[in-house]
């Protein structure tokens, strides 16, 4: 399943992979082993990375490299720092680590001196150095700063937390982004992993297979890709069976908005 990225219409499948803290396994060639088999499991999903993640950036490289999958994914990853100049020496690193010559995303990374990055960003994007540009952020205490640079319209991407534990953005971000034409990006999705602690032990409801749910990582992750206005989600994950799992989310029908709302309300009473 994809969808389109507002300001061209091309088509983003719905679930990609964040690499915080999984990929960052340095040349440990045993742990990069799973990390490669996930990546052998993507096309055109988006990979999400970040200097702010040590070696992961190198890594995704490395292997990406090693499997010939540059041109069949959607490489995004941010800048984090401040200064013109130190932004502009950590985007060209970026470039070396993950290997591209154009990065499809670059995204600002938690606002971090934003607009002296984002007068960057725009000249890159004119150059056609990068294919998109974005700002993230991962807390609803940041939202009231958020809004006001999405409302400056320079962006085509805004990356948010988004889960049936994290819902705060469904109030007005979400909406904003939507109405400004901007891809949104749901991080965070299982909330950091403490979804799967509360449904430990939990049946799935019976009609979730109505909408080919067979595991609570596809119910978390079609809930959030179900709302209209996010283009995908980006589950972390270093594990290949996980990676599959997280895939089926992205095939058969998307719940509507009284699912949805049955989905939240079920997962809410569980105890
Ligand atoms: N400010 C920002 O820009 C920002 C902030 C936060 C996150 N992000 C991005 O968003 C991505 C996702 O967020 P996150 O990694 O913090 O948290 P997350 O995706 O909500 O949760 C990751 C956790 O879920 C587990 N998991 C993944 N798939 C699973 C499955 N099918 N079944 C059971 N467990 C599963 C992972 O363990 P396993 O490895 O064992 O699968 C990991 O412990 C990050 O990697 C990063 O790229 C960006």
């Amino acid at each position: 399943m994809t969808k389109p990225i507002p300001a061209t219409g091309e088509a983003l499948p719905v679930i990609g992979v964040g690499t915080w803290q999984t990929f960052d396994v340095g040349a440990d060639r045993k742990a990069r082993e799973p990390l490669r088999e996930v990546l052998r499991l993507l096309n055109k999903n988006i990979i999400d990375s970040s200097p702010m993640y040590g070696s992961s950036e190198s890594v995704a490289g490395d292997l990406i490299a090693e499997l010939g999958l540059h041109g069949s994914l959607f490489m995004a990853t941010k800048v984090w720092t401040r200064g013109r100049d130190a932004g502009i020496r950590q985007m060209e690193t970026s470039f070396e680590r993950l290997r591209v010559q154009r990065m499809d995303l670059m995204q600002v990374h938690n606002l971090v001196d934003v607009e002296t990055h984002t007068k960057t960003l725009r000249q890159w994007k004119e150059q056609k150095r990068v294919r998109y540009i974005g700002i993230t952020h991962y807390t609803s205490s940041a939202y009231a700063e958020v809004e006001r640079a999405l409302k400056t319209k320079q962006y085509d991407f805004l990356q948010i937390n988004y889960s049936l534990g994290e819902r705060e953005s469904e109030k007005r971000i979400l909406d904003t982004a939507q109405s400004l034409g901007m891809a949104v990006i749901a991080n965070r999705p299982f909330a950091e992993g403490a979804l799967f602690r509360k449904v430990k032990g939990k049946a799935l409801p019976g009609w979730a297979k109505d909408y080919g749910i067979e595991s609570w990582a596809q119910y978390f992750l079609k809930w959030i890709v179900s709302h209209p206005a996010v283009s995908c989600a980006i589950p972390g994950t270093g594990n290949p069976k996980h990676m599959q799992d997280n895939l089926g989310a992205g095939r058969g029908a998307l719940p509507d908005e009284a699912a949805r709302k049955r989905m939240a309300s079920e997962f809410d009473d569980l105890r």
